[in-house]
């Protein structure tokens, strides 16, 4: 069902794309507003994701100093605070830490009204008459709907557990992708130069990108998949056994918790030369195309998860960070600041939490040539 609505399959899939193209008009203004300046470029990367989940969820946006991406920002940020792998565990083993008065249960506490809030605001947005109703609307409905038993089989309940795990799997998780990227390529003017040829031999400069011409861009793609292999932002998944299993041979017990570390999967020196080294050409065959995704070294490449509850938002999710990184790469170049030097990007420095972040750092933009 939560495919259906995404919505982010074929046909659907070209709506989403208009709607991402002109978020990445705000995107470029933004970028072409600092160029002069040495600028930490979050707040580039944040409106532009979050424009794009207001679009998911209500159908439009209101930009960074609308209402809703402030609290939905906040919310995300908080979530990834309280859920990070240490407290959890602690909070799971014993609940009631929740209802005492500590400065962590606060935050779990604050976490809990933002939610209310933000399910407030998308309700009211939601009745305002719009072209594209949105993911909240479309959920909404179907919470009218009953069983054959006259019984309403989709609650509130499912309805803001969707809405929040779209907040949380579409936000973060995209945002320290694209933060890591700018910095890396700061630091590697030789990866920005290959990524400017392709993109200039691809698409031009007479156009916007599109997502027909992933197909003919291998390189945007493999520094798009060494990113994620490289930070594994996202380094450990939880799972619960319904029933008594086995894993490799291995007996498993129904109700245990199976930890899948995708930190050393993606770092082991066993399966990758040099893991600690950013190399997209790993993804890349010999005349340059991008790997098969059936290769044995793609499929090594597990950011997304695998299996039943896999991320269900990957193709988005790739599509998205296609776009923005080809129309970043169409107009400008990144350059360390001038007065004191990017550090290098140390995927074992990013910023703890249930998804890791890059430290924040400073970059200068300078534009490639002017397009028509
Ligand atoms: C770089 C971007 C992303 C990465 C690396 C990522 C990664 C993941 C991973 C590893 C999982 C868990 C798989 C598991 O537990 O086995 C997951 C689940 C999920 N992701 Fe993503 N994700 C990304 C973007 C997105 C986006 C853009 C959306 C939505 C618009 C999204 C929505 C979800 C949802 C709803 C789940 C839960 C699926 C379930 O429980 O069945 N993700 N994601």
């Amino acid at each position: 069902m939560m495919y259906q609505i995404l919505n982010a399959y074929g046909e659907g899939l070209i709506g989403r794309e208009r709607q991402i193209t002109q978020n990445l008009i705000t995107m470029k203004n933004e970028i072409q507003s600092s160029i002069g300046q040495t600028v930490d470029p979050s707040n580039i990367v944040e409106e532009f994701i979050l424009n794009t989940i207001e679009d998911l969820l209500i159908g439009r946006n209101f930009g960074r100093h609308g209402q809703l991406q402030p609290l939905i920002k906040k919310l995300d940020h908080g979530l990834n605070e309280v859920t990070n792998l240490g407290t959890d565990m602690v909070y799971s083993a014993f609940p009631f830490l929740r209802f005492l008065p500590l400065p962590h249960s606060k935050k779990f506490q604050d976490a809990i009204k933002m939610k209310d809030q933000l399910m407030d605001m998308l309700d009211s947005l939601s009745r305002e008459e719009t072209g594209d109703k949105g993911v909240y609307q479309s959920l909404k409905e179907i919470t009218l709907e009953r069983d054959t038993f006259g019984k309403q089989w989709f609650t509130d309940l499912h309805l803001w557990s969707m809405i929040v795990n779209l907040i949380a799997g579409g936000y973060l998780t995209t945002r320290g992708t694209l933060l890591s990227i700018i910095h890396i390529l700061a630091k590697r003017p030789d990866l920005q130069k290959s990524l400017h040829t392709e993109i200039d031999n691809v698409v031009g400069v007479d156009r916007k990108p599109n997502l027909t011409d992933r197909q003919h861009c291998p390189f945007v793609d493999a520094v798009i998949i060494e990113t994620l292999r490289f930070i594994s932002h996202l380094p450990t998944l939880f799972h619960n056994t319904t029933e008594g299993t086995n894993i490799a041979g291995i007996p498993v017990d129904q109700n245990t918790t199976v930890v899948v570390n995708l930190w050393t999967i993606h770092h082991s020196d066993k399966e990758w030369d040099e893991p600690f080294s950013f190399k997209p050409e790993r993804f890349l065959q010999p005349d340059g195309s991008l790997m098969s995704s059936t290769d044995p070294v793609r499929k090594r490449m597990l950011a997304f998860g695998i299996g039943k509850r896999s991320c269900i938002g990957e193709v988005f999710a790739k599509s998205r960070i296609f776009l923005f990184l080809s129309t970043l790469m169409q107009s400008f170049t990144i350059l360390e600041p001038e007065d004191c030097e990017l550090p290098d990007f140390l995927p074992k420095n990013m910023e703890s939490g249930l998804l890791m972040q890059p430290k924040p750092y400073k970059v200068r933009f300078v534009r490639r040539k002017q397009l028509g």
